[in-house]
Formats: structure tokens, C-alpha cells, sequence
């Protein structure tokens, strides 16, 4: 599938589920999410439906997200059932990492590929701040669990944040030197009832190149990931950067979102969805909604222009 920029869009991301089991700060409001119907979200057989869709339109690479999709229940049913569709090359996860330790096992035995763990900081107390509450060592012991059963590579998603975990580089690039993991910086995105916050707290990327001098640039091997990364002189991991902020990475996107209500976000930074699910419920074509609606795919993002979307983290999946 080409969009009207020409680029091929061959990821798809799906959120399961709003809910978390975490609050983190910069996602989700402190006082938790309103409560969504039943009917309004997608029933697992439907998220399979159009993946399948999606899949037989051209796309190789799944990626489930949330809120956290491992407190959707009868995920690793969906895993096993969209594992097997021939055409998905990479089928991955991103997680908070709590219930790791739990479903590591069933989710590789299903056809999981690998995960990536959102973790912002090394500090028990700083834990609990930006989490509202979350327990460090349960989210160490799922990295644990994962990399035992082999959903590797394992990426940490550590979104840098001024006066909060910018004092923590250093720590972070080290959990590279010895294990094969890899530790990406996310430049903090303003998005949703956060965003005032996300925009004074902003650190930019090119932080961690100053204060690790050592760091030498790998060579790309997907030009469409919005990662660029770094190695330590024998290094076993990476540490990237992503930096939605400083350096558009649009050019090359490849992605689309799926919400757990079954919109389709042609853009993580738009406030345009296509309602996939009422068209799947009316027995419409959704191939052909989903063919026509690529074309509608934005060029990229307006942050600079202060246009930030509505919703929150939580509801799409980053
Ligand atoms: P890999 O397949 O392992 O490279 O993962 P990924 O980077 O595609 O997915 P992940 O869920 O780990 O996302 C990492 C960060 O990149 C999150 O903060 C996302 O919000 C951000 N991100 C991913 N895709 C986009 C995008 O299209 N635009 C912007 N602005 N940010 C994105
Ligand atoms: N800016 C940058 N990254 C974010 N994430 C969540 N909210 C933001 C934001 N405002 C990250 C999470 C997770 C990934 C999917 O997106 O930490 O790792
Ligand atoms: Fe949950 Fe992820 Fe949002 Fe944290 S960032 S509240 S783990 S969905």
C-alpha cells in the first residue's frame, strides 16, 4: 500500500485496550480514564478481522500496544491466531513490562516476536512518581522473563524528561555494554491534556551525545524506523534516538494506528480517524475504505505549528 507521498505503509499498530495498569504522567490524566462501553470496543474477533484485511493489503509488521495490552484478556488467543497469517513478518508488542513475568512464556510460545518495554527510570522512588504508583523491581523481573524465553531483541523505551531522568543517561547507556538490549531516548511529544507539561519538561535528544561522548553511530538498517542508533566501543546493545522533536522522521514513516474503538489514525499526530469498526459492523468493504483512506495520510505532523492532537497517550499506543 503506497499513501499520495508515495511512501509504503507496511506497519501497523494496534491498541488493545485504553485501560493501564499504570498512570503514567505524560499519558494519562491523574484521575484515570473515563470508562468506554463495551460495545464501543473492538471485540477480539474483530481486531483479527481487520488485521487480516490489513495484512492481505500489504502490511508485514504488527505491533499490539494500549493503554497496556496485556491487560486485555484473550491477547495471546489473538497472538496465536494473527502469528499465523502468512504475510505478517514481525509481529511485536510494547509494554509496560509489569505483567512480563506472568505472560513472557505463553506470548513466545504463541508466535510473539519481541517486546519493548517502556522504562523511564533506574530509581525506585522516581518509579513510583512517574508511574503514579508502579513497583520497579516487577517491571525488571518481566525484562528478566522476556529476554529468558527469547523475545529479543528487547528494546527499553526510556522518554527523556528535564529534571526527572536526564541525571540517569549514563546509567541507562551502561545497561547496553554488557547485554544485548537496547536503550532508546524518546524526545518527549506534547500530546493530549499533558501536552503544556510535555512542552516544559522537553529535553532534547542530542543530550545523550554530549554527555557520552564514546557513542558511534551504527549503520541504518531500516531507514523507515524512527530510531537512529549508537553503539559503545564493544557494546553488545544499541542505544537509540528518537527524536520526533528535533528531527522529523515523517519522510520515511511507514505507520498506521488502529484504536481499541477501531478508528483508523492515519497519523499519531492527527486528529483525523476513519471508523473502521461501524464500516466492518454495516458489512461494508473495509479493504476498500482502508485503500482509499491510506491516500488521506498526512505529510507530517505540525508540532511546531502548536497543533496538538486531543486525545491522550493512552488511547493510541504511541
Ligand atoms: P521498533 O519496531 O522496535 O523500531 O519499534 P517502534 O519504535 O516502531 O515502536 P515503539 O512502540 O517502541 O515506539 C517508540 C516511540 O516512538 C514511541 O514514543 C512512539 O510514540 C514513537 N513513535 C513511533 N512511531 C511514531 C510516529 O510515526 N511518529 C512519531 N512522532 N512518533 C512515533
Ligand atoms: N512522548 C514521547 N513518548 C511517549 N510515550 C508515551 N507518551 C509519550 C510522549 N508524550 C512512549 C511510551 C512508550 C511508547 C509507546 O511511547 O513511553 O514506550
Ligand atoms: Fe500505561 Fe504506557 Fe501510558 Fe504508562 S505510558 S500509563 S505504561 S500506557
Amino acid at each position: 500500500m503506497k499513501d499520495s507521498y508515495g511512501r509504503e505503509i507496511n506497519y501497523l499498530r494496534i491498541s488493545l485496550t485504553d485501560r493501564c495498569n499504570l498512570r503514567c504522567v505524560y499519558c494519562m490524566p491523574e484521575k484515570g480514564i473515563e470508562k468506554v462501553s463495551h460495545e464501543d470496543i473492538l471485540t477480539l474477533e474483530e481486531v483479527y478481522e481487520i488485521t487480516e484485511a490489513f495484512v492481505d493489503l500489504g502490511i508485514n509488521k504488527i505491533r499490539f500496544t494500549g493503554g497496556e495490552p496485556l491487560t486485555r484478556k484473550g491477547i495471546v488467543s489473538l497472538i496465536e491466531r494473527v502469528s499465523k497469517l502468512s504475510g505478517v513478518k514481525d509481529l511485536a508488542m510494547t509494554t509496560n513490562g509489569l505483567l512480563l513475568e506472568k505472560f513472557s512464556a505463553a506470548l513466545k510460545e504463541a508466535g510473539l516476536n519481541r517486546v519493548n518495554i517502556s522504562l523511564d527510570t533506574l530509581k525506585e522512588e522516581k518509579y513510583i512518581y512517574i508511574t503514579r504508583g508502579g513497583k520497579l523491581g516487577e517491571i525488571l523481573k518481566g525484562i528478566e522473563e522476556a529476554r529468558k524465553v527469547g523475545l529479543t531483541p528487547i528494546k527499553i523505551n526510556t522518554v527523556l524528561i528535564g529534571g526527572f531522568n536526564d541525571d540517569e543517561i549514563i546509567d541507562f547507556v551502561k545497561l547496553t555494554e554488557k547485554e544485548e538490549i537496547d536503550v532508546r531516548f524518546i524526545e518527549l511529544m506534547p500530546i493530549g491534556e499533558a501536552a503544556p507539561w510535555a512542552k516544559e519538561k522537553f529535553v532534547s535528544n542530542s543530550i545523550v551525545l554530549d554527555k557520552v561522548r564514546e557513542l558511534a553511530q551504527v549503520e541504518r538498517e531500516d531507514n523507515s524506523s524512527p530510531a537512529v542508533y549508537y553503539k559503545l566501543p564493544n557494546g553488545k546493545g544499541r542505544v537509540g534516538l528518537i527524536n520526533p522533536i528535533t528531527c522529523k522522521f515523517c519522510e520515511n514513516c511507514n505507520r498506521i494506528r488502529l484504536t481499541s474503538q477501531g478508528k483508523l489514525k492515519l497519523c499519531l499526530h492527527s486528529n483525523k480517524e476513519i471508523d473502521i469498526k461501524e464500516a466492518l459492523r454495516n458489512g461494508e468493504d473495509i479493504k476498500k475504505l482502508i485503500t482509499k483512506s491510506i491516500l488521506e495520510k498526512e505529510e507530517s505532523h505540525k508540532l511546531e505549528e502548536g497543533k496538538y492532537i486531543r486525545r491522550n497517550m493512552n488511547q493510541i499506543g504511541g
